[in-house]
């Protein structure tokens, strides 16, 4: 079974576009739980341009399977996270001028912050996941650092515009896949996946979570978001069980 979680980051971003306060991202994790959503996932960004610290302290209690918090090693937001206590910490990069975030986290040139951000996390009981490209370096560093876990990029697979693109990125993710869960790591995939481009992930054996976000918020736009959620969980369970036989 790989683990859907589901990314509600867009519903706040509708809400924030006014100012007001509805669409309630909350309200959008309850309903993806009850498509079957496995855990929620939310971003937040030192900006705050779409999750607010309300929304995180009231989906706490409500995500009793698994809330993960991606955030930038920024210590304010540390500290926040720290207090909360998501199920998992997901670290990535940020800048502030960015749509949305652009590639891994780069563990090698910034290994004494994420060093810390790792102690930190972990002393306060969080499992922490590095968000990383398909390196072997940055895999490598990522366990030497202590992190329980590494979300493998798959922005560039997803961007990829041939044929022979794709299939080079997606035997990038299943080498890195692999290496990853040969030195213990937890691997989790995410960014552009979406309802045509996500088969091909779920086949990739060492795979136990994919975070995914827009395309799941744009299908619940217009289907709703319970619909939306059970339509992806059914992609992913399908290939798991064609896996096994
Ligand atoms: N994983 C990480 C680390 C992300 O930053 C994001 C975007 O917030 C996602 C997954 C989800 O990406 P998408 O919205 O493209 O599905």
């Amino acid at each position: 079974m790989i683990r859907l979680g589901v990314n509600i980051d867009h519903v706040a971003t509708v809400r924030q576009a006014r100012r007001a306060n509805e669409p309630d991202p909350v309200a959008a994790a309850v309903l993806a739980l009850l498509g079957g959503a496995d855990g929620i996932t939310v971003h937040l960004r030192e900006d705050r341009r779409h999750i607010q610290e309300r929304d995180l302290r009231l989906l706490r209690p409500i995500v009793t399977n698994r809330l993960n918090l991606e955030l930038a090693c920024v210590p304010e937001i540390l500290a926040l996270a720290c207090e909360v206590r998501p199920d998992e910490c997901t670290l990535v990069p940020e800048r502030r001028e960015e749509l949305t975030t652009e590639g891994g986290l780069d563990v090698v040139a910034h290994e004494a912050t994420v060093r810390q951000a790792i102690a930190q996390l972990s002393a306060a009981g969080i499992e922490v996941s590095l968000f990383i490209d398909p390196d072997m370096v940055q895999i490598e560093t990522s366990r030497r650092l202590g992190a329980k876990a590494v979300e493998v990029q798959t922005a560039t697979y997803s961007e990829a515009k041939t044929p022979q693109q794709r299939e080079a990125e997606l035997e990038k993710l299943a080498t890195a896949a692999r290496v990853a869960r040969q030195m213990g790591l937890h691997v989790h995939m995410g960014h552009g996946l979406n309802y045509y481009n996500v088969q091909a992930i779920t086949a990739i054996p060492e795979v136990e979570e994919l975070n995914i976000g827009h395309s799941i918020v744009s299908r619940a736009v217009l289907v709703g978001m319970e619909r939306a959620v059970r339509e992806m969980k059914l992609l992913l369970n399908r290939s798991t069980s064609a896996r096994s036989h």
